[in-house]
């Protein structure tokens, strides 16, 4: 969001209103484009930093001045009351289908990017004047996707599909809390009367989403949960501890017992993207590979989304949902009861409610039905072990990286020791390499029986410093291991200039950097060989695996018989159709070799690279925005030579601004259910390096230095918002708790 210019059309409205905050709060600019002067006004007093445009949405000259140079506009402009779009349906029509039909063709004019419509349930099967022309503004902006298309215009049109929002402005949550409130009596008109409801906060929620995620052409919607009027009267009764409630059961003529919010036809072509969102393909999308591909776990929405459905939701939830999650009203209310604000801003370590009541790793793989489907095909073939799925993986990410060969193995760690054995490395010799990785880097150095030499990082990266390389090179040294910690890149030129002044072999560990990329190239062709891991934390999983990639061929070879015992053929050609039997061992090797069912899974979970990069950047933005403004934490740098894998998010404490050092943030933060860890304890820390290579506590300052402040925060890509939100509010309820 940050710096984004964002327009919203009726943006006076509730939408509006929250919208304008939450954006403006996340640094972007935001510019509100109604007709109503009055609303404009109150709005500046709050918003001084917004800008207000007036104009409505008939006006196509306007529309057009005013999205000049717009990055988003959100079309919010709506006649919504049901009644009044009755007795008005002209001009419904005019500000509904004329109004979507001119912000289509500004945003086309002015090459706007990304476009949203804001549509309602009432669209889907419509039963009057409002739901007909919301249902006529979607196709519009269908319409205005295929449009750019076919012009070749940089525009994404997308609706976006809600339910009852509670506590929007003249709610039925509103009136309720007004009667009990002034201790008076709700009348419910049907026990009966359901309807699928969300809070304003969700609603953004799918606002931002969908700006990130839009292709063009789609409608995005929220899995909605149940709510019974008559629940919500009596939760909102109890809650309160006032007034009364009358359930009549005789329904109002023109109300409907319930509401659908995806038709039987639309869920053919409906993608579910996370736990909570669903999206409707565009019926001009022929081919679904670029969704797959961004969507990854997914599969088709079976029959109608509605009420029937749905979860309902019961009394607990319907309070959480009222008070916890729609905002003003849950501010006047805790206002009044400062109790309940001391223990909700507690730590559960000190006796508070947790954030969440389920914990939440700090990293997960994310597979799905591409996952299954390649996984049966391996199993069906007939052949398991390495084989023609291992060569296509290998392929696919030889392709993906630039690089000529690639050699799939069982384990980042087997990848590292090939590398280090086909370099001819052993007793005697010297590999450089960083104290600050996991131990996977040192030992396959120590494997070789070769000593391994610990250099200091850089205190802003975390990465190996190539500065304090060159004071440790000896005539022993062989070769250099950078790591490119969490997934930001080393100083690669440096490295490099120092390897070849010195005559050194680089192996790259890129064991967290699938997706890095170094002054603009991809981290998988930088050295002579590069080592990459699919442990189900990385960012693309094989369950196990590890992959070499390297331009020599020579080298490649010798990986190739490294992992079958360093003998000359692989099983293929061993037991194969075409086999001969002999065989002769030529170098030591292991038993290395990746099998098919992990490469079926590698090539899956390759093709959603791009997906998974995007939710992990969403994420991270996320984090940024969230922490930046909090002086006791140190975030991650990005250098300009960097584009990060955010395969980790570490944040770093500062302990003198705290009353709590590291360990106890992380046990506070696990209080809450966050599963945050710690990446990594140096290696030089381990009785292992102490008792075996003489090191000491106190060898390398910056590491240890980093390593006593840092946390990871959980980041993967199946996190939804909520998860992201649960991190936020966790690590600020501890700074805000423990801070001096
Ligand atoms: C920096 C680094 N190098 C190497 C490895 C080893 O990879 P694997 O677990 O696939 O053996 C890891 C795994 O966590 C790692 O983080």
């Amino acid at each position: 969001m940050q710096n984004k210019k964002i327009l919203i059309t009726g943006g006076t409205g509730s939408f509006g209103y929250k919208a304008t905050q939450k954006f403006l709060q996340a640094g972007a600019e935001v510019i509100i484009y109604s007709r109503d002067e009055y609303k404009q006004a109150l709005m500046k007093k709050e918003f001084p930093d917004a800008k207000f445009c007036i104009g409505d949405v008939r006006d196509l000259e306007r529309l057009q001045e005013c999205t000049q140079g717009v990055a988003v506009i959100i079309h919010a402009a709506a006649m919504k009351h049901v009644d009044i779009c009755e007795q008005n349906s002209s001009e419904a029509f005019k500000t509904n289908v004329l109004g979507s039909k001119n912000v289509v063709a500004a945003a086309l004019s002015n090459d706007v990017p990304v476009i949203i419509n804001l549509s309602a349930d009432k669209a889907v099967y419509p039963a009057g004047i409002y739901g007909e022309s919301k249902a006529e503004s979607e196709k519009i902006f269908v319409e205005g996707a295929r449009k750019a298309k076919v012009l070749g215009k940089p525009c994404r049109f997308s609706n976006l599909r809600y339910s009852n929002v509670l506590s929007s402005r003249g709610s039925v949550v509103e009136i309720f809390e007004k009667i009990l409130q002034d201790d008076k009596t709700v009348t419910v008109f049907d026990d009966k009367m359901i309807r699928l409801v969300l809070t304003q906060n969700q609603v953004i929620s799918l606002v931002e989403f969908t700006i990130n995620n839009s292709l063009g052409g789609e409608t995005y919607l929220i899995k909605s949960p149940v709510l019974r009027i008559s629940d919500l009267a009596t939760a909102m009764q109890q809650h309160l501890g006032k007034g009364k409630v009358e359930i009549k059961n005789e329904i109002r003529e023109g109300e409907k017992y319930d509401a659908v919010l995806l038709s039987a036809e639309e869920s053919r072509r409906t993608l579910i993207t996370t736990e909570s969102y669903l999206v409707i393909l565009p019926e001009f999308a022929v081919s679904l590979s670029g969704y797959h591909e961004r969507y990854g776990d997914n599969y088709f929405a079976q029959g109608e989304y509605g009420t029937h459905n749905a979860q309902y939701l019961n009394n607990e939830e319907i309070i959480k949902m009222v008070y916890e999650e729609s905002d003003e009203l849950y501010n006047q209310h805790n206002n009044h009861n400062t109790e309940k604000q001391g223990t909700a801003d507690l730590p559960a370590l000190e006796g508070g409610t947790p954030v969440r009541d389920t914990h939440l790793p700090y990293a997960t793989q994310w597979t799905g039905e591409e996952e299954k489907k390649e996984i049966l095909e391996v199993l069906e073939s007939g052949w398991l072990t390495t084989g023609p799925k291992v060569q296509q993986f290998e392929t696919d990410i030889a392709e993906y990286l630039g690089a000529k060969y690639a050699i799939a193995l069982n384990s980042g760690t087997a990848a590292l020791h090939c590398c280090v054995g086909a370099l001819d490395i052993g007793p005697g010799d010297e590999v450089i390499t960083t104290p600050f990785t996991f131990l996977a880097t040192a030992n396959a150095i120590v494997y070789v029986g070769a000593t391994p030499v610990l250099v200091d990082v850089e205190e802003d990266t975390y990465n190996i410093d190539p500065e304090e390389i060159r004071k440790k090179i000896t005539p022993r040294t062989k070769a250099i291991i950078p790591v490119h910690y969490g997934g930001h890149p080393c100083n690669m030129d440096e490295i490099k200039k120092i390897a070849e002044e010195y005559d050194l072999k680089v192996i790259e560990d890129a064991a967290h950097a699938l997706s890095t990329e170094y002054k603009g190239q991809k981290i998988g062709t930088h050295s002579d060989m590069v080592i990459f891991s699919f442990h189900p934390v990385k960012n693309i999983t094989t369950a196990e695996g590890g992959i070499i990639t390297t331009n020599d061929e020579e080298l490649a070879k010798r990986c190739v018989m490294h992992r079958t015992h360093g003998i000359t053929k692989e099983a293929m050609e061993r037991y194969g159709k075409d086999a001969n039997w002999t065989y002769d061992m030529q170098r030591l090797g292991h038993r290395y070799n990746m099998t098919e069912f992990q490469a079926a899974l590698g090539v899956a979970q390759l093709k959603k690279i791009g997906f998974f990069q995007q939710r992990r950047e969403g994420i991270v933005d996320k984090y940024q925005q969230a922490f930046s403004s909090m002086p006791e934490l140190i975030l991650p740098t990005v250098k300009d030579y960097a584009k990060s894998s955010w395969h980790l998010f570490p944040i770093r404490i500062r302990e003198e601004m705290l009353n709590a050092d590291r360990n106890k943030m992380i046990k506070a933060l696990k209080a809450e259910n966050i599963g945050v860890n710690v990446h990594y304890i140096p290696i030089h820390m381990h009785t292992y390096y102490q008792k075996n290579f003489g090191f000491k506590e106190g060898d390398f300052p910056k590491a240890e230095k980093i390593y006593s402040s840092i946390i990871t925060l959980p980041l993967f890509p199946k996190m939804s918002e909520q998860d992201a939100d649960d991190v936020i509010k966790a690590v600020r309820k501890t700074i805000n708790y423990y801070r001096r």
